[in-house]
């Protein structure tokens, strides 16, 4: 479905159409080569030195047992739709810097632009992904091991988007509701707070 954003300013096709639906194809299955683009996007994010401190651990729904395992992380009103996506990716980032295992400040930061960057590929290959911070990051931790070192955190549900009228019933409301976003205005300044 289209929920391009409604901008008064032109920006960029790929951002205006980047959105967070809850409407996917139940039936989809990612191929390999849509997988590894998405990890390529995300591999050539931007990072503070370089440093590349995410660290993406993937379920896929072709794994019918990790990928419910996966969805029991998420809260219940995640799982009533993220379990028709095709591919739950758990973010995660190392807090300490290789070199010299001091704090890596910038860690959040950078897997965040990582994590945008996979969003923005999905959406460029006909996918839509959706953020979330809803799951348990206990069950996350516990299921895949990740060590105390990284911090996950969130979950990016990417699948094939519907059109409203395959949406189901239940979804139909929320799925065409408008996009909102604080006035331009109030998002920057020149030279002071
Ligand atoms: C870090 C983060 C956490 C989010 N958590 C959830 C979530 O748990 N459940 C959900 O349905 N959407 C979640 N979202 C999606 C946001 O609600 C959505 O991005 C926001 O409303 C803007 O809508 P848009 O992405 O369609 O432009 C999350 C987004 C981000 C970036």
């Amino acid at each position: 479905m289209d929920k391009k954003a409604d901008t008064n300013f032109p920006i960029h096709d790929l951002l205006a159409n980047r959105w967070s639906p809850r409407s996917f194809d139940p039936e989809y299955i990612l191929d390999d080569q849509q997988i590894n683009s998405l990890m390529e996007a995300a591999r050539w994010a931007p990072s503070c030195r370089g440093e590349q401190p995410w660290k993406f651990i993937l379920f896929n729904k072709s794994d019918a047992t990790m990928f419910s395992q996966a969805l029991n992380c998420l809260s219940v009103s995640n799982q009533d739709w993220a379990m028709d996506t095709a591919l739950l990716v758990l973010t995660c980032t190392n807090r300490f810097y290789r070199h010299n295992q001091q704090e890596n400040g910038y860690a959040h930061y950078d897997c965040g632009a990582a994590a945008e960057n996979i969003c923005l590929q999905a959406t460029s290959m006909g996918l839509a992904a959706h953020q979330m911070g809803g799951f348990s990051k206990d069950k996350a931790r516990e299921l895949t091991q990740v060590p105390s070192n990284y911090d996950i955190l969130s979950f990016v549900a990417i699948g094939k988007p519907l059109n409203l009228d395959e949406t189901r019933d239940e979804l139909k409301e929320r799925e065409s509701a408008e996009r909102n976003r604080l006035p331009l205005q109030e998002i920057y300044s020149f030279n002071k707070f």
